[in-house]
């Protein structure tokens, strides 16, 4: 009985020995796999597993791979046609600016731009009134001051000529497109073409009666509320101070007035470089709450080269840095 107990623990003693040289020997196994995965797949853990699984059969939700919802050309045209009627083009069109030629960008249509006399902002109301303005983040009443009766001067902070939905511009101001703007851009273009990049610059200065038509005409389209987040009602549009250029790329027009001009390697060359010429991107991403309006890729104001530096560097909106928001 004794000698069979002895067996049996010597051959269970046996087995559990084979066992755990199997254990060893399959965990080798799977270690040197996994190592030579890791090391075919340059130590990159992440990518080892991915190729493991796809090699075993299993799909792997690629997440750089996920596709956004992306705009359409169509959405955004729909929501920024304001920008897309092109104006009259000293160089191109010498059309006028007539309410009745109003049309919507397509593509292929001509580039325009109106050259009028200069304005440039001299007067200083100071920056105190600053507190006159609150912020307005559900954008009641389109982000507008209900009632508000539009001013009889123009507003200047730190003197900067301002327009936006909270300081609109008198009807009567017309001073037409900046010369000294016009110059910047005729600069900036001429360093973006070393670039290849041909810029041209489709809107500029707007008349307040031609905002009007604009604006009324997108309302009867789109419905005020969604209006109000793209075009600006007359008076308040910084296209009336002719120091605002919508810039895009000469051949490129399916890109005028649309998101898709800031992924396009012109439109990321004119982000990076418009202050260096004195000009900033007035509605950025992530500052619809500030500015009172969608991003806007294309929208570029001239403040002049120190101002447009500071407003870049500290990646500012323009209400921001004057302390107007
Ligand atoms: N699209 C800008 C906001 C304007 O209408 O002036
Ligand atoms: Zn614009």
């Amino acid at each position: 009985m004794k000698r069979k107990n002895n067996y049996t623990n010597k051959k269970n003693k046996k087995k559990q020995g084979k066992t755990l040289t199997i254990t060893l020997l399959i965990s080798g196994v799977i270690m040197t796999g996994l190592l030579i995965g890791l090391g075919m797949n340059d130590w990159d853990v992440e990518k080892s597993l991915k190729k493991g699984q796809e090699a075993i059969g299993i799909s792997v939700a690629d997440e750089d791979a996920t596709p956004e919802a992306e705009p359409t050309e169509l959405s955004d045209l729909a929501k920024q046609p304001d920008e897309s009627v092109v104006e009259p083009d000293a160089d191109v069109a010498k059309e006028e600016d007539e309410p009745g030629k109003v049309q919507e960008v397509t593509p292929g249509r001509k580039p325009t731009e109106q050259k009028t006399p200069p304005s440039k902002p001299t007067k200083n109301n100071g920056a105190g009134s600053s507190t006159e303005v609150k912020p307005n983040p559900t954008m009641e009443n389109g982000g507008y001051i209900e009632g508000q009766v539009l001013p009889k001067e123009p507003k200047y902070v730190k003197e900067i000529l301002l327009a936006n939905k909270k300081y609109p511009l008198p009807t009567t101001y017309a001073p037409g497109e900046d010369k000294n703007a016009r110059g910047a851009f005729e600069r900036m273009a001429a360093e973006a073409k070393l670039a290849d990049f041909n810029l041209n610059a489709f809107s500029t200065y707007r008349s307040f009666e031609y905002q009007t038509t604009l604006y009324e005409r997108y309302v009867a389209r789109d419905g005020k509320k969604a209006a109000d987040t793209y075009s600006a009602r007359p008076g308040y549009s910084e296209h009336q101070t002719g120091l605002a250029f919508d810039i895009g790329e000469v051949n490129f027009e399916q890109h005028f007035a649309s998101s898709s001009f800031g992924e396009t390697e012109a439109g990321k060359w004119v982000a990076a470089n418009a202050h260096r010429f004195g000009f900033v991107m007035r509605y950025p991403e992530g500052k619809e709450q500030i500015t009172g309006y969608m991003h806007e890729s294309w929208h570029f104001r001239y403040v002049g080269t120190r101002v447009a530096g500071e407003i870049f560097k500290l990646n500012l909106t323009l209400e921001e840095y004057l302390g107007v928001q």
